[in-house]
């Protein structure tokens, strides 16, 4: 805490003196929280522009300059070097492990892949076509009814397990909701594979054949789920913090931020994307969409541009970009047409006016999207890659949060714009 904050009426009174709150880096914050019993009033910031909902020593933005740090260590390091297991160690304990702590994390991620055998058939209950989010949020949020020995989450090893299982079970999960939506069987998860073959593998082995995970499509996957791991307080991470602060089942938690994560604004860019790519057609067209994508008449949007953050390049899509030409030239795809509207669409926005003064850069969606596709993951699966990766982040932001002592139910006001206080018509008098 340092000196305080003084808010002064429009005839000099003083209204409130407030506490000021400073982290290790950004800006600081005002602590309004006895602004109410102060002063009879309330702050309003109803999308979160200016509010801290929290603190947390997990992940730091800086918007303007295009920093992303996982404690402490920018995200392009860690892509370059690590790998996304040890990623989610250091987002889940806070620092990188040693040889041994990874070995171990390693395993029991790897031991804890299988889902319980009845869940199998909650996938047969849904429609053949349904979303495959739609049958994440669902199984996930059942979770619960199968590990009744850990859900005390005022009990550290049970958090602690809850946060293993839930990444370990996620990619299991997932790819059986595409299993289903594809028609084919259910393929068991593999424990001799690493994280992201073992995906690849369940998403695209078949009983009858042998399958042979291509190993650059693998580590690019391990590149886009470190990149896409944490993110602070974004709306599915606080979804996940909100829910969890009422004391509910960590997995009912988890499933909060599926559905959050699922909307196009938010995780479901990346499909929007490809959607975005198909109706625009070819190069010809760009223009013609650029001018939509600035028509305030038209709800149209370049997806894959904007953040609420960030207001320089996201440094996520920067990665991202250069693993796309990689990835594109290693399956001989480099001149695939989809790759060159897109690198279309950001050659004419970023020169011009209306995206210059919006700040309006490509995110890391803009560029995910090509990749799963050139690794052939469907459109309606790229979300749900989002929501493997991200669910480290929700599991360390709910156990960062349920193992403050502080922790309160999250409850914000409202200000109140419907009818006055009036009496009940009888339904014969109205
Ligand atoms: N295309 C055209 N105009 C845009 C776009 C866009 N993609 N994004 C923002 N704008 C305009 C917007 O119309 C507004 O103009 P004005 O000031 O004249 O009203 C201005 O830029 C500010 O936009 P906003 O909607 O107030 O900004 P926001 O911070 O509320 O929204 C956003 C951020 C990401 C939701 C938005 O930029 C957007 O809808 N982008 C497309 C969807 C997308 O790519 N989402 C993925 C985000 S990154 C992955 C993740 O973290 O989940």
């Amino acid at each position: 805490m340092s000196a305080n904050y003084k808010i002064t009426g429009p005839d000099g009174q003083s209204l409130a003196d407030l506490p000021l709150v400073e982290g290790t880096l950004g800006p600081k914050a005002v602590d309004v929280r006895g602004l109410y019993g102060n002063s009879g009033m309330f702050t309003y910031d109803p999308s979160f522009n200016s509010t801290c909902s929290c603190e947390s020593k997990i992940t730091y933005i800086d918007g303007g300059e295009g920093l992303l740090m996982y404690r402490g260590y920018p995200v392009d390091q860690l892509a370059k070097h690590s790998s996304f297991i040890e990623v989610c160690y250091l987002l889940l304990y806070g620092e990188l492990p040693t040889a041994a702590q990874l070995e171990e994390f390693d395993t029991a991620i790897r031991y804890h892949t299988m889902i319980n055998e009845s869940l199998k058939s909650f996938f047969g209950g849904f429609r053949y076509d349904a979303h495959p989010m739609a049958m994440m949020a669902g199984v996930v949020a059942s979770l619960s009814a199968f590990y009744h020995d850990t859900t005390n989450i005022n009990d550290p090893e049970h958090r602690n397990i809850f946060a293993r299982r839930m990444i370990a079970k996620i990619p299991t999960i997932a790819a059986a909701a595409y299993k289903r939506s594809v028609g084919q069987p259910f393929m068991y998860p593999q424990n001799r594979l690493d994280y992201c073959s073992n995906l690849l593998h369940m998403l695209f082995a078949v009983p009858a054949e042998d399958y042979e995970v291509d190993p650059i499509a693998a580590k690019a996957l391990d590149v886009l789920f470190i990149l896409h791991a944490d993110h602070e307080q974004n709306a599915s991470t606080s979804t996940v913090r909100l829910a969890g602060s009422t004391g509910c089942n960590p997995y009912a938690a988890i499933a909060a931020g599926i559905t959050a994560l699922w909307g196009p604004a938010h995780g479901g860019a990346n499909e929007a994307v490809l959607r975005m790519l198909d109706q625009i057609g070819d190069i010809s067209q760009a223009d013609k969409f650029i001018a939509k994508a600035k028509d305030k008449s038209d709800p149209f949007r370049l997806m894959g541009f904007g953040h609420r953050v960030y207001k320089n390049f996201d440094p996520r899509a920067t990665i991202i970009r250069e693993y796309c030409h990689q990835v594109l030239e290693h399956l001989g795809m480099e001149n695939d047409p989809k790759f060159e509207l897109a690198l279309k669409l950001e050659q004419v926005a970023l020169e011009d006016d209306y995206f210059k003064e919006k700040k309006l850069y490509p995110n890391v969606d803009f560029y995910s999207g090509i990749i799963y596709k050139a690794l052939g993951i469907p459109v309606s699966m790229m979300t749900p890659m989002f929501a493997i990766a991200r669910t480290v982040g929700w599991a360390a932001h709910w156990q960062e949060m349920t193992a403050d002592p502080g922790n309160r139910i999250g409850r914000p006001r409202q200000v109140y714009t419907g009818s006055e206080q009036r009496d009940y018509v009888a339904v014969e008098k109205r």
